[in-house]
């Protein structure tokens, strides 16, 4: 970059007019030879790349996290050991708006926090919810066309996402949490953070467990109604950007606490429920947050689309000690990041600096060569393949983790014929814990959103509602305006039989 503040052009030659194109006199046509203008053109032309396909819209901040608890017993991770002090890079985002979308929306906030540890980057690529909407990978792309924009009439649609919800009774506990008064952070400060699936740790013993991971705000939960969204959203449409930025310019870092749950394998085996199933939570109970450390945000980029927009985080990018779980949903994610990066970035996308691995002892040595915007030296004359007799790169077995026993027959299995399954629990468990004031918002907020739709999908969701909590039930169908006996009726059938009832609008 020069500070001479001299203009050149793309290859550092000065260039001698940036405002007047060159013409075949004063009133004539532009010459082909005003190269410039032809490089400055084709340039703009192409700067814009492939926005995520959902949480398009984000912003970023660096910043630390610091181990203050000694979890040693059950990871060997180097970033989660005691004193640690390591980097870190993490963005924000809403998951269904398009990159311009407004910021105070009612939606889950996705937070991707990209841990930049001498064992290699560890991305923890996690939402404000502890659970899940689904747990099939099969049905990500459907929640999404769900969610976003109808390909007919090219605008969102209540009416798709209520029927898309509603026709699988696992997204009940986060359908409940978005219509709750946590639907619209007010900002990203004020909101908990979740790696939502069950991860493991192993230890140096080899020994694993299973985990999960919280973030609490130190800065208090708060949130916004619609009518304060509403003209927020009017009046700035960055506002959470905003709130982010300005807390960092002004030195009021904004702070988490990091907490673990831990389940040992036994524990899972005899859990009473499915422990890898992403839409089900740990009670804090039965599994209590083991404090572990702080996460602190103080730098803001200094640029948005190197740092923030070209940022790519992946759930497959984990460290030794840290490792994956059976929840299938995780499995799904380890693929899917790195290919929309590949498409959105480029094959090299870890070569950008914000995605570049620091401080790891040697560096980088993943024998990947070539392809698009290799910047680097492309590993000069090292041999490109191994085995090598001259003993490049070899792989590391000390870092392998414990294997794992798996049982059962390969098979597509349907988890709502599993006996232990219940879709509604959590959902029941939250609406019993929420205060008056709580539960009023969240039927406000119900009926308010999905008052377009059409009554059959009403009737789905009171019924869903009822058989987490009678009063829940009761209550969502008074706000909608349904009939309490035909949601009774309704609630007799089991899912299918609900699902054949309800598929068209005549009830
Ligand atoms: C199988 C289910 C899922 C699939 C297929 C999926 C897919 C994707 C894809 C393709 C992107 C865009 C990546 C990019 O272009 O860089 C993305 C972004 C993201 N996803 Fe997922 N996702 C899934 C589930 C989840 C879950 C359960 C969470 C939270 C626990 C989550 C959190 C995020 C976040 C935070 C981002 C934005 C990352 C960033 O800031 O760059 N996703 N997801």
């Amino acid at each position: 970059m020069s500070d001479l503040k001299k203009l050149t052009n793309e290859v550092g030659a000065p260039v001698a007019d940036n405002e007047n194109s060159i013409t075949a006199g004063p009133r004539g046509p532009v010459m082909m030879q005003d190269v410039w203008l032809l490089e400055k053109l084709a340039h703009f032309d192409r700067e814009v790349i492939p926005e995520r396909r959902m949480h398009a819209k984000g912003w970023g901040a660096y910043g630390k996290f610091t181990v203050t608890h000694d979890i040693s017993r059950y990871t060997r991770a180097k970033v989660l050991q005691p004193g640690e002090e390591t980097e870190v890079f993490v963005r924000f985002s809403t998951v269904a708006g398009e990159r311009g979308a407004a910021d105070a929306e009612r939606d889950i906030r996705g937070v991707a926090i990209k841990f930049y540890t001498p064992e290699g980057n560890w991305d923890l690529v996690g939402n404000n919810t502890p659970t899940f909407f689904i747990r099939d990978v099969h049905h990500f792309p459907d929640l999404n066309r769900a969610v976003k924009r109808d390909p007919y009439t090219g605008m969102r649609s209540a009416q798709n996402t209520w029927d898309f919800w509603t026709l699988l009774p696992e997204t009940f506990h986060q359908r409940t949490i978005v219509m709750s008064d946590r639907g619209i952070p007010d900002g990203f400060r004020h909101m908990h953070l979740f790696g939502e699936h069950t991860f493991s740790f192993y230890n140096d013993k080899n020994e694993r467990v299973w985990c999960k991971f919280h973030f609490k705000t130190q800065q208090g939960i708060q949130n916004l109604t619609n009518e304060e969204a509403e003209k927020l959203n009017g009046m700035d449409r960055e506002s959470a950007g905003r709130d982010l930025f300005t807390a960092i310019e002004t030195k009021n870092f904004p702070k988490w606490t990091m907490y673990v749950q831990i389940m040992t394998e036994e524990q899972a085996r005899n859990h009473y429920e499915n422990p890898f199933d992403i839409t089900k939570i740990w009670r804090h109970a039965e599994y209590p947050l083991i404090e572990v450390g702080e996460l602190e945000l103080n730098r803001w980029p200094e640029n948005y689309f190197a740092e923030v927009e070209q940022a790519a985080f992946t759930p497959a990018h984990v460290v030794p000690g840290i490792g994956f779980s059976p929840d299938k949903f995780l499995q799904g994610r380890l693929f899917v990041y790195g290919d929309a990066q590949r498409y959105r970035l480029g094959v090299n996308h870890n070569l950008i600096p914000v995605n570049q691995a620091k401080g790891v002892k040697g560096g980088v040595a993943d024998y990947h060569r070539d392809g698009f915007m290799r910047t680097d030296g492309n590993y000069g004359r090292t041999p490109a393949y191994t085995p090598n007799s001259a003993g490049y790169w070899t792989s590391q077995p000390e870092v392998a983790e414990p294997e794992l026993e798996l049982e059962g027959a390969m098979w597509r299995y349907d988890p709502k014929e599993d006996p232990t399954d219940d879709c509604f629990r959590a959902g029941g468990d939250l609406w019993r814990v929420m205060t008056e004031d709580k539960k009023a918002l969240l039927i406000a907020n119900t009926a308010a959103d999905i008052a377009s739709v059409t009554d059959n999908v009403k009737y789905r969701h009171a019924v869903h509602c009822y058989k987490a909590d009678p009063e829940y039930g009761e209550r969502f169908a008074k706000a909608a305006g349904l009939c309490w006996d035909k949601v009774l009726e309704l609630a007799k059938l089991d899912n299918n039989g609900l699902i054949q009832a309800t598929l068209t609008p005549n009830v």
